[in-house]
């Protein structure tokens, strides 16, 4: 299959992703198509990623290559490692001019685009996503986080990768709750933003899941671009990119309510948040009933963890009403939710009272 190439322009520059399978055999070529000339660079490597896969890339540099493994997870998503993967660019005598790679999933492309963005006001980023997740949605739009004590994402930037390569050859060793995160945000973007594609997710589901290639690529590519249309039309979440939160203003709200526990991630959360957004869509008569029940059935013939009731009780309401308010997407004491009209028509900026939310969520996690 032949990659398929999108490009993504933002106030500073045009970058390309590149999208298909065993991209990653072919990256000397890519670098040399994009004029990069990696005279030194520092890899960030997830320490979950294959050998045999780091080992092929390794085998693509010179050898001025620097590595710095990291174990992903939201803990470690934080200033120390940010601090230890600058101290390690000062040792080496990095200078702008110079490249740092991420290779890895949403946390490992966050910290590495973060710490670019700070080492000497700016190093050339290349972003190499192997989860579904970062493919799709964080390796597009430039936005790099670290969390802290106060909250996640709260400290970060906003910083463009010179280009972004993915490959869907790093899907085959994710685990398949890690596969359901990706193919949440696949279908947001379908839901508020292109019917034609919704239904091409509803025809190949299982081919999708169970990555058969050109179906994979498709998904990704269709989702790619409904992100970079967004991100183009709103690089700064002044307003129109405030789609992309559909779903999870409640999603948010439940994986803080489980202290980020792994019983119920990030991408699961946004599933959930998703179904309580078209629950609450349809119930205030913003969605009309036809594709409210295409949307259910999708959900329900996807096996996705969706049962809310599973998760919580009506004693968890309180935290997560107050986790819904102190949502950072939220402005004041109104609670603004991203609803849908109908399939690719969402809502934005409407506001509701807690009182409205909370008679609402009541009868979700009691009915
Ligand atoms: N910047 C943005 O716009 C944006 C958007 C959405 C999410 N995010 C952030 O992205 C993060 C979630 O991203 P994620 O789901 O990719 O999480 P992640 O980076 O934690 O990856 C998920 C898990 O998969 C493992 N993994 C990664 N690649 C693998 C591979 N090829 N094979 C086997 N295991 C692999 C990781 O070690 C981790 O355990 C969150 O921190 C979220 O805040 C950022």
């Amino acid at each position: 299959m032949k990659p398929i190439k999108l490009k993504i322009k933002t106030s500073v520059n045009t970058y390309p992703i590149y999208i298909g399978k065993n991209l990653i055999l072919t990256l000397p070529k890519i670098f040399k198509d994009n004029s990069i000339n990696l005279k030194k660079c520092l890899l960030v490597v997830d320490r979950k990623i294959p050998k045999k896969l780091v080992s092929q890339i390794i085998k693509s540099f010179n050898k001025r290559l620097n590595i710095f493994y990291i174990d992903a997870n939201e803990k470690n998503k934080n200033q120390k490692t940010v601090n230890s993967m600058l101290e390690t660019l000062l040792k080496k005598n990095f200078s702008r001019e110079d490249y740092l790679i991420a290779l890895g999933g949403g946390i490992t492309g966050d910290i590495s685009g973060f710490v670019a963005s700070q080492f000497k006001r700016g190093l050339q980023f290349i972003n190499i996503p192997t989860t579904l997740l970062s493919q799709v949605d964080s390796a597009i739009g430039g936005k790099t986080g670290i969390n802290t004590k106060y909250g996640k994402n709260l400290i970060g930037s906003f910083y463009q990768p010179k280009i972004v390569i993915s490959d869907s050859i790093f899907l085959e060793s994710l685990p398949e709750r890690e596969i359901v995160c990706g193919y949440g945000e696949i279908l947001k973007h379908s839901i508020i933003s292109n019917k034609r594609f919704f239904k091409f997710l509803d025809k190949n589901i299982e081919s999708i899941i169970n990555l058969q290639t050109p179906f994979i690529e498709k998904a990704i590519f269709e989702s790619c671009k409904i992100k970079k249309d967004v991100v183009e039309r709103d690089e700064r979440e002044k307003n129109f990119r405030k789609i992309l939160n559909f779903g999870h203003t409640f999603g948010h709200a439940f994986e803080a309510s489980l202290n980020y526990s792994r019983k119920l991630n990030h991408g699961e959360a946004v599933l959930l948040g998703m179904k309580t957004a078209l629950n609450f869509s349809f119930r205030k008569n913003f969605l009309n009933q036809k594709d409210y029940l295409s949307l259910i059935s999708h959900l329900k013939n996807s096996k996705f963890p969706l049962n809310v009731k599973k998760y919580f009780s009506s004693k968890d309401l309180g935290k997560i009403l107050s986790f819904m308010i102190k949502d950072k997407k939220n402005n004041s004491d109104m609670i603004n939710l991203v609803l849908l009209k109908k399939i690719e028509k969402p809502l934005i900026d409407y506001k509701f009272k807690k009182k409205d939310l909370e008679k609402f969520l009541r009868n979700e996690l009691t009915n």
